[in-house]
């Protein structure tokens, strides 16, 4: 039932970078759909949730990623905005992540955001890979549609491969100046000490499956390693919005980043004026590859299990607060669980 101890639990991946450098276009050509053309001004000014299967993973990755390979139930993708005025967004995003991808559009380089996202993920000690977003605008490219990226730069003009190669090791040298070592990601043996460099077009689906291929691999070693986690502990997360539902009165949508939470579970949740103590009335799941943010059809569910974005309606949720921290009681004492959300907030 997704509770075996031992488990391993979806690893979260932080989707960082500059404004309009193609973060919510990534995304959408991994669901399949187009959040972006849904967003004010095309500018995402809120972090997004979405759950992507393993084998949804597999199939996009082409033979990159063979299921039978992985332990792991698929990733949670978190969408960050770049615009400079929500920084507080990036950090929660960042600071979520298990691992992340910093997009970085080929032809800008790094710009202020890609700096302040570097800065988090240092502070955070994530590790991350760059997504060197939008070869598909380099002069003279001739697209080669969802594939692997070392093929689509074999089918270049020797003009356009020279060009993207110029603007690729300008991103590593910034890279560097930023003190850190990385390459083209086919180039390196240990991801945690140089980071990988993955070409790609959010645009066309070249390089999306190497993409996809490099954080599954990041993932299991990563999460094999250091955070093996036992899943079927009390829930914890964060509050990404409040929000009014139809049906459900004020509700939360969360990031749960360990444990479980069930259906009429005791949980404290951070509100504006002292924590919130209340019982889940309804867990509400998006659909498989649904942003949470703009899902209108959620399933009732009685359990959820880590990592996974789920809306929880309870009664008294009206002063709960977006970046607050929702904790779920069952056997533990109350008063130490209020205790540990009043020192996080
Ligand atoms: P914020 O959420 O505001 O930070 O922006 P974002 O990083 O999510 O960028 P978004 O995905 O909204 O893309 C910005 C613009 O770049 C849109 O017009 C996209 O269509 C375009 N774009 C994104 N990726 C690519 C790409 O690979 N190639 C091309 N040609 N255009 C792209
Ligand atoms: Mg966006």
């Amino acid at each position: 039932d997704g509770t075996d101890p031992g488990e391993l639990r979806t690893p979260i991946v932080a989707v960082l970078g500059h404004v309009d450098h193609g973060k919510t276009t990534l995304l959408d050509k991994i669901r399949g759909s187009a959040v972006t053309e849904g967003e004010a001004g095309a500018i995402t000014q809120h972090i997004g949730a979405t759950a992507v299967p393993l084998d949804v993973i597999s199939d996009l990755s082409g033979r990159l990623v063979d299921p039978d390979d992985f332990d792991l139930p698929g990733l949670l993708f978190i969408d960050t905005p770049g615009h400079h005025s929500f920084s507080t967004l990036r950090s929660r995003g960042g600071a979520l992540a298990d691992i992340a991808i910093l997009v970085v559009d080929v032809n800008d380089g790094f710009q202020p955001q890609t700096l302040e996202a570097i800065d988090i993920l240092k502070r955070t000690q994530t590790p991350f890979v760059v997504a060197a977003n939008k070869v598909d605008t380099v002069p003279g490219w001739n697209p080669q549609p969802d594939t692997p990226i070392q093929g689509s730069i074999e089918a270049q003009s020797d003009r356009a491969e020279s060009d993207l190669n110029d603007r690729l090791y300008e991103i590593i040298g910034q890279m560097s100046d930023h003190g850190f070592s990385s390459d083209m990601y086919w180039r390196v043996q240990d991801f945690r000490n140089n980071i990988g460099v993955v070409p790609c077009s959010a645009m066309t689906g070249e390089g999306v499956p190497d993409l996809l291929a490099v954080m599954m691999g990041l993932s299991q070693r990563y999460m094999k390693e250091e955070m093996s986690i036992d899943t079927s502990g009390p829930g914890a997360g964060t509050v990404l919005e409040v929000k009014e539902e139809q049906g459900f009165g004020t509700t939360i949508d969360v990031v749960l980043y360990d444990g479980t939470v069930r259906e009429d579970d005791h949980i404290v949740v951070g509100g504006m004026n002292e924590p919130i103590v209340t019982d889940v009335r309804a867990l509400l799941q998006p659909r498989p590859l649904a942003e949470i943010r703009t899902e209108s059809r959620f399933e009732t569910v009685d359990e959820v299990v880590a990592a996974a974005g789920i809306k929880i309606a309870a009664p008294g949720l009206d002063d709960a607060m977006a970046g607050a921290p929702v904790r779920v009681v069952r056997d533990r004492g109350e008063a130490s669980v209020i205790e540990a959300v009043e020192a996080e907030l």
